[in-house]
């Protein structure tokens, strides 16, 4: 199973017109027409229209919304509407409501707030997913199915330390090994009594926060557990849809979003959909690495951009509206990762409550003269005319980009040896490095097969798991760069320090032993000297970790220049079989990622061809033996290239020759049709 049959890339998104009368509806769809709206998400948070009391289902509402959608030839993904638990339910079934982390057991109130583990949720989520599919499934304008929302989120209640219990004798089979794995001879732990165990919050491990554990092993397992447990509620919603209905599954989620393991929730949807919302000044490779996760998910199948808004934000203290031409560009920026739709929240702003300023393709005053407007038309012609050439374009990436929850939770959650590292930031550093050198990259699980990639990146793998180790040494042995950092090969699945040298089983690959870390407060930085033979050196510095490595066969790279070990290796390179492997012993400034990132592409031709142009930001789509070629300006200046490849701009019809000079304005997008073929 895969992504819904359409015939170009769907372009439109959630629609709530249940909201609103219908007289407004007719304003709608002329709206729609203008700017070929054809896909509306609908139903997202309906389950008190759905099913007003425990006994009562009506789906008029829904059906008018849909008849409307198809009379007027859209299509629609239709929700199960799930993910706000309506008023009678927490009425009726206090246990539906989640206990907070503080042990709060919480009332009726906002949304996404269901326990997972609830058999009243269960049944009736389940239940109004099945009533949905019954009656919608063979409705024309239906294409895909849309459980829930934004999936998240954790509960501590009694309920859930019972599935927790049982989770754990699934995963761990008897109390002794679970004993071994929890170390839990460490301060008086050892468990007798399945029963003993209880949830890790602040009434029990927790301290200070949800990273701060006396146990790591008990809180890592705590959130596989919630991981697994929310998804077994977004399996028997999937299921209860399956008896019905053979349309495509998906749930949207929040790529960089580290309550859950998107890799367990992978093998169980049938296409892969998020939600775009960036994070106030974080970097805009951010989203190209959010992008490539998503995408990474199930094995580089295109996925659905499933909401961004088309202007602002109203959750933020500040909401700025996406300026002039950088909806369509981060539009464009999706689909030239791999997505294979356009979609906003929200078609229309609400009326009230708290998204009444939310931005959305049409404002309160249904006004289709609006700058937001303009350019959500405007992209929706480009996309009308680029029709279905893009639909499930593959990325030949060379590059891979290792991403996993484990490490994140392992590393932020452990006691040593800087709260100041954040797996998410260094993932972003690397990326951010890699996406400047214009490599193509796909962001895949650490138990990834690998042997299709020339570099791999492994930076902050904290936890190694399974053969990893050995999966890694293979791709330089056959010729590849592997590059890993400090922080690595730390830990085994269970969170136990290898009883070894650090950087543990990696330590043979890197050729090196780190004799001692040092910690030091953000506000004291070392600095590293950079240097490979023939180029000149350079100076970066050095944050919150470092490893004192003692070569074991790797050359040092990079060297401390103060403190007591002034000096020392910091970063080395190991020459391994036909290939190479990395070691970057400290928290690097981003010129000092910059240049290991940079040099490890090199070693395997994998610089891209606009490595010197700042902010250009270039991938390549794969189609049937025709490869396209996205350029994605993302600086406010017009930049000039030299074109490598013969072609034409699909938006302009212009064509493109290779050697010839291509330019891409400010804010701009160039999508090339090569003409050349794939292999180009
Ligand atoms: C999320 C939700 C939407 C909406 C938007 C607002 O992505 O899925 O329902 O609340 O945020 O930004
Ligand atoms: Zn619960």
């Amino acid at each position: 199973m895969t992504l819904p049959a359409l015939d170009k890339i769907p372009y439109g998104g959630d629609y709530n017109p249940e909201q609103w009368g219908d007289a407004v509806w007719d304003e709608d769809y002329r709206a729609f027409d203008l700017a070929r709206i054809d896909l509306l998400t609908v139903g997202v948070f309906t389950w008190s229209l759905t099913q007003p009391d425990e006994d009562t289902y009506d789906l008029s509402t829904l059906e008018r919304i849909l008849d409307r959608a198809h009379a007027d030839g859209r299509k629609v993904c239709l929700a199960t509407g799930t993910a706000a638990v309506p008023p009678w339910l927490a009425h009726r079934y206090p246990e539906v409501c989640r206990t907070d982390f503080e042990g709060r057991r919480h009332v009726f109130g906002v949304r996404h707030n269901a326990c997972a583990s609830s058999p009243a949720y269960r049944r009736f989520s389940a239940a109004v997913a099945a009533r949905i599919a019954e009656r919608f499934a063979g409705h024309p304008a239906v294409v895909a199915w849309h459980v829930n929302n934004e999936y998240g989120g954790q509960c501590y209640c009694d309920l859930c330390a019972a599935e927790f219990r049982l989770w754990l004798r699934d995963r761990h089979g008897s109390l002794d090994r679970l004993n071994e794995a929890w170390n839990t001879d460490f301060w008086s732990h050892r468990f007798t009594d399945w029963e003993q165990i209880v949830p890790p919050n602040m009434l029990s491990e927790h301290w200070r926060g949800p990273n701060h554990t006396a146990f790591q092993g008990i809180t890592l397992d705590y959130l596989r557990f919630n991981t697994d447990n929310i998804l077994r509620s977004f399996r028997e919603e999937k299921d209860a849809i399956r008896a019905y209905s053979d349309l495509p599954v998906t749930t949207n989620m929040m790529a960089i979003y580290r309550h859950l393991d998107y890799h367990r929730w992978a093998p169980h949807l049938d296409f892969v959909s998020w939600d775009n919302y960036p994070t106030d000044g974080s970097p805009v490779s951010r989203m190209a690495l959010s992008h490539a996760l998503m995408r990474g998910l199930k094995d580089g199948q295109p996925f659905w951009l499933m909401e961004q808004t088309p202007t602002m934000t109203a959750t933020r203290n500040y909401n700025p509206v996406k300026r002039p031409g950088q909806m369509r560009l981060w539009s464009w920026q999706a689909v030239a990762h791999g997505s294979d739709s356009v979609l906003f929240f929200q078609m229309r702003h609400s009326r009230g409550a708290s998204e009444k300023y939310h931005g959305a393709v049409l404002n309160h005053a249904g006004r289709t003269d609006t700058r937001a407007f303009a350019e959500v038309a405007a992209l929706g012609a480009e996309l009308e005319k680029v029709g279905d050439r893009l639909l499930g374009g593959r990325t030949p990436a060379r590059v891979a980009l290792l991403f996993d929850w484990d490490s994140w939770w392992a590393l932020e959650m452990s006691d040593g040896y800087s709260r100041a590292v954040g797996y998410e930031a260094q993932l972003v550093s690397y990326y951010e490095a890699l996406w400047q050198a214009g490599a193509l990259v796909d962001v895949v699980a650490a138990t990834a097969d690998l042997s299709g990639y020339d570099v791999v990146f492994a930076p902050f793998l904290h936890m190694l798991k399974g053969d990893a180790a050995s999966r890694l040494e293979d791709v330089a042995r056959r010729g590849g760069t592997v590059v890993t950092t400090v922080m690595s090969g730390r830990v085994d699945e269970n969170d136990n320090a290898f009883l070894m040298d650090v950087p543990g089983p990696l330590g043979a690959l890197c050729g090196v032993r780190v004799d001692e870390t040092d910690s030091l407060p953000p506000d004291q930085p070392n600095e590293v000297a950079l240097l490979l033979p023939g180029e000149p050196e350079l100076r970066v510095s050095a944050h919150h970790v470092f490893d004192l490595v003692i070569p074991q066969g790797a050359e040092p790279v990079g060297f401390y220049t103060t403190d007591f070990y002034d000096g020392t290796p910091a970063v080395t390179r190991h020459e391994v079989g036909e290939g190479s492997a990395w070691y970057v012993g400290s928290v690097l400034d981003q010129e000092g990622v910059d240049w290991v990132v940079r040099h490890a592409l090199a070693e395997r031709g994998c610089l891209g061809a606009f490595a010197d142009v700042r902010d250009l930001e270039h991938t390549s789509r794969v189609v049937d033996g025709r490869r396209y070629e996205f350029l994605l300006n993302h600086g406010a200046d017009a930049v000039q290239v030299r074109a490598p490849w013969d072609g034409v701009d699909l938006l302009t019809g212009r064509a493109v020759a290779a050697g010839a000079s291509l330019p891409v304005p400010g804010t701009g997008v160039v999508v090339v049709e090569t003409s050349s073929g794939a292999a180009s």
